[in-house]
C-alpha cells in the first residue's frame, strides 16, 4: 500500500543536513515544512516537500494510494528508543515501595534487591516465557510511537542466561515479527553474580562471552555499568576494549551515581554513546565537547528514583548532541512511555521542544549507528513515521501525559495501535 498524507498543518522531518549529530545550535533544527506533505511507497519515504513540488512529483505517478487528510495533524519520524533492559522476568513493585519509604537503590542494592533480585527471576524463565513477557511491553513501546528501539542483556550474569537473554532479544527482533526494530546490546557486565568473583566473571565476559556472541552475531553493541561497587573504569576499559576487537560497538552506564572515570573511558574507547550522567561533573562535559559521542539523557530513572537529573543544557551549550531514552527496566524506570521522558526533559532538563524532538529522533539514531536509515522524513528512508492529533508541533510536549498519536506507521505499513 502506498500512501499520500496531504496537506499536514506542521511536518516535523528533523532531516539532518549536516551528516553529523545534531548538536549545540543545531540540536533545535528540526526541518519543520508548514503545510507539508509525505508520500509513502514500498515501505520508504519517497517525497517530502510543500504542494507545488507535490504536484511535480504526482505528475509521473501512475500508482494508487490512499490519501490521508493532515490539516490540524503533526507528522514527525516513528521515536526511537535508544537506551532500554526490555526483557526481563517479575516485579520489583515491593523494591519501589521500599524506596517511597526512604530506602535508597544502592541500599536496596546491597540488602540483595535491586539487579540480582531481576537475575534470579530472569534466570528460572525459560526463552518463551521471556518473549511473553517482552511482546507485551513491545505494545505499549508502539502505542506511544517507538518505532525502534535498543534491548539489553544483563539479567543472565552466567553464560547460558547472558545467551539466553541475547536469543530472546533477537527472536523478538526477527521478521518484523512485531512491528519493531530491536537492536541487541550485550550487557553482562551489568552487576557480578553472586557465584564467582569479579576477576572471574570479567573472563568469562572476555574469553568466553564475547567472542561468542560475536561469532554467532547476537548483538551490535556492548554496555558496562561503570559505577562504584560495580565495574570501575580500568574493568569497564578492559571488557569494551575486548568487545570493540570483536566488533562490538562500545556504549556505557556511567555517572549514575558516582563520577568514576567512564568519561574518559568512553572518549578513549570512540564510544558511540555514553548513558545516564545525572552527577557528570562540568570538567568531563568539556571533554565530550567536539567528540559526537552522544549523551544519551535518562530522565525517566532520575524521576523514578528520585536523584538529580542530567544537565541537559551545560551538555547542549558545550556542543555535545544529547538524546533523550526511557531506560525501561524493572528498578529504575518502569515505563515505556517515550512521551512522558520528554515532558520530564522540558520541565527538569529545561530543554526545549525542539532539541527534545530531535533528542528521540535523529540523535538517538545515532546512538543506535542507524542514522542512515530511520530518525528523519527524508527521501529514501524507511517510513517510520507519526501522525498526531495536534496543528503544532509543540503540543506534544505542553499537552502532557495524553497520547495523541492517530497512527503509527512501520517500515510504510500503517498499524493497528
Ligand atoms: O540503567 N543502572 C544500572 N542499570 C539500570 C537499572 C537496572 C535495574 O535496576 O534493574 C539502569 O538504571
Ligand atoms: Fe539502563
Amino acid at each position: 500500500m502506498s500512501y499520500l498524507i496531504k496537506d499536514i498543518t506542521n511536518l516535523v522531518t528533523c532531516r539532518n543536513l549536516t551528516g553529523i549529530p545534531k548538536k549545540g545550535k543545531g540540536q533545535s533544527d528540526i526541518g519543520l515544512i508548514k503545510n507539508g506533505n509525505v508520500f509513502i511507497d514500498n515501505g520508504k519515504i519517497e517525497f517530502t516537500g510543500n504542494s507545488l513540488s507535490l504536484k511535480k512529483f504526482l505528475k509521473n505517478k501512475n500508482i494508487s494510494y490512499e490519501i490521508i487528510d493532515g490539516k490540524n495533524k503533526t507528522v514527525m519520524p516513528g521515536f526511537i528508543d535508544s537506551h532500554t533492559h526490555l526483557v526481563f522476568a517479575g516485579s520489583r513493585s515491593d523494591e519501589y515501595e521500599m524506596r517511597i519509604k526512604g530506602s535508597s537503590y544502592e541500599e536496596i542494592a546491597k540488602a540483595g534487591g535491586g539487579i540480582s533480585s531481576t537475575v534470579k527471576n530472569v534466570r528460572k524463565e525459560s526463552k518463551d516465557v521471556l518473549i511473553k513477557l517482552a511482546e507485551k511491553r513491545l505494545k505499549n513501546f508502539i502505542k506511544y510511537g517507538t518505532t525502534t528501539l535498543e534491548a539489553k542483556s544483563g539479567y543472565g550474569l552466567d553464560f547460558k542466561n547472558e545467551i539466553k537473554m541475547l536469543e530472546v532479544i533477537n527472536e523478538l527482533n526477527e521478521k518484523n515479527k512485531y512491528n519493531i526494530d530491536i537492536l541487541p546490546t550485550f550487557l553482562g557486565a551489568h552487576s557480578v553474580p553472586k557465584e564467582i568473583t569479579k576477576n572471574e566473571y570479567i573472563d568469562l565476559i572476555c574469553y568466553q562471552l564475547i567472542p561468542y556472541i560475536a561469532k554467532n552475531k547476537l548483538a551490535k553493541f556492548q554496555d558496562v555499568f561503570c559505577e562504584k561497587n560495580y565495574f570501575d573504569a580500568k574493568e569497564t576499559e578492559r571488557i569494551l576494549s575486548t568487545g570493540a576487537k570483536f566488533g562490538l560497538i562500545p556504549k556505557l552506564h556511567s555517572d549514575q551515581f558516582n563520577s568514576i572515570g567512564g568519561v574518559d573511558v568512553a572518549i578513549k574507547l570512540n564510544a558511540i554513546s555514553i548513558d545516564h550522567l545525572e552527577v557528570l561533573k562540568s570538567n568531563d562535559i568539556k571533554k565530550l565537547k567536539n567528540t559526537n559521542i552522544i549523551a544519551t539523557l535518562l530522565p525517566g530513572a532520575s524521576y523514578f528514583l528520585d536523584v538529580p537529573y542530567q544537565p541537559a543544557r551545560e551538555l547542549i551549550n558545550n556542543n555535545v548532541p544529547v538524546a533523550l531514552a526511557t531506560d525501561f527496566n524493572p528498578g529504575s524506570c518502569m515505563t515505556e512511555n517515550l512521551q512522558i521522558i520528554m515532558s520530564l526533559a522540558s520541565l527538569k532538563l529545561k530543554m526545549s521542544a525542539e532539541e527534545i524532538i530531535n533528542a528521540v529522533t535523529i540523535n538517538a539514531a545515532y546512538a543506535l549507528f542507524m542514522q542512515n536509515k530511520i530518525g528523519s522524513i527524508e527521501k529514501g528512508k524507511q517510513a517510520d513515521v507519526l501522525i498526531f492529533d495536534f496543528p503544532s508541533y509543540k503540543d506534544l510536549i505542553y499537552h502532557f501525559a495524553v497520547n495523541q498519536i492517530e497512527n503509527v506507521f512501520k517500515k510504510g505499513k500503517k498499524l493497528k495501535i
